[in-house]
């Protein structure tokens, strides 16, 4: 009986000191949680889902991933404050959850910054872009890869087709002052306001609008409260699979090699999250149009409406971020 107890308690302790883990013959192991607030079937979770496999095969299992979705684990700036003490180990979040804290996460957030997905990726798989990830350390948590999230659009409970109708709408946005602020200098009134309430918002009409890409757009059903989509294309969010320093520190004591280890895993879920992004924005972009939502698209003119007025945006940020804009400009 003693000694069941005295094995019992030693059990634990191991399980306490290798982080809720299990005691492999090979060593310790490490149970993991890496956030998602998209459904399982969503690119950017089966590729979370996808990183947790490889990671789990390339340690031989000593490092076990498993991945929460639909904000199980709670909306992305919760998740990131949580992140920042190692309380959530992974994540995977739409780069304005940084904004706040780091001022290259915020400037990716500029309206029209990237001519179009080609560009975009030119830039963030390039040097810029592993530049951006490390920035991030900055803020306690370490950027494993980029994530696609196509471009953003606004939608509306009723018609809006040009920026004039804009004017005096209530239009819901991340968490963001720059995105506030770019709702503002189209005429319009910015509402802050956490992803997973964004449904219920328009259904009530407590907001007349909000905006986002095709999959959420459609993954949401805000389709359903908000049918008309105007087709501005005024951000390309890239999303970012986060690993929290505190989780990072953890996983190299068990083997120093672990480090690489999940940067290739991450950078292979990327390419699969892209792969899949591309058929779901197609999917979701029928699936809506079937369901009977008007999509209006704008000619160059009125598009340049929307361009020209948020340049003021440009101009507030300090001139390490100006010269790394006029970079990303001209790659
Ligand atoms: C996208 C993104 C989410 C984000 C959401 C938002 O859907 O994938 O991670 O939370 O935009 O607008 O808040």
């Amino acid at each position: 009986m003693r000694r069941g107890l005295i094995l019992l308690t030693a059990a634990l302790i191991a399980v306490l000191l290798c982080g809720c883990g299990a005691v492999a013959e090979h060593g310790p192991t490490l149970l993991l949680r890496c956030a998602d607030n998209q459904p399982e079937d969503y690119p950017t979770t089966k590729a979370a889902e996808y990183f947790a496999s490889l990671v789990e095969a390339r340690t031989d299992g000593r490092v076990v991933i498993r991945v929460f979705p639909n904000a199980e684990l709670g909306g992305e700036k919760s998740v990131f404050e949580q992140m920042q003490f190692g309380g959530i180990d992974f994540a995977r979040v739409s780069v304005g959850t940084l904004a706040a804290e780091v001022p290259e996460a915020e400037m990716l957030q500029l309206p029209y910054l990237f001519r179009d997905a080609e560009h975009m990726w030119r830039v963030l798989d390039g040097k810029i872009g592993d530049e951006l990830l490390l920035s991030v350390r900055r803020a306690d948590v370490v950027g494993l890869s980029w994530f696609d999230a196509g471009a953003r659009n606004i939608y509306t409970r009723e018609p809006v087709a040009s920026l004039q109708d804009l004017k005096g709408l209530t239009i819901r946005v991340q968490e963001s002052e720059l995105m506030s602020e770019m709702i503002r200098l189209w005429g319009a009134i910015p509402v802050q306001m956490v992803y997973s309430e964004v449904y219920s918002a328009l259904e009530t009409g407590s907001i007349d609008g909000a905006e986002n890409n095709w999959p959420s757009y459609e993954a949401t059903g805000h389709f359903e409260a908000a049918p008309y989509y105007l087709l501005d294309g005024h951000a390309r969010l890239p999303e970012l699979l986060l690993i929290s320093k505190v989780t990072l520190e953890k996983i190299t004591a068990l083997d120093s090699s672990y480090g690489d280890i999940l940067i290739q895993c991450a950078r292979e879920a990327a390419i699969y999250e892209r792969e899949l992004w591309k058929e779901r924005e197609g999917a979701s972009e029928a699936l809506v149009r079937e369901n009977g939502c008007i999509v209006t698209e704008l000619d160059d003119a009125a598009l340049q409406e929307f361009r020209e007025a948020v340049t003021p945006l440009y101009e507030g940020f300090p001139p390490e971020i100006q010269t790394l804009i006029r970079q990303i400009q001209a790659a």
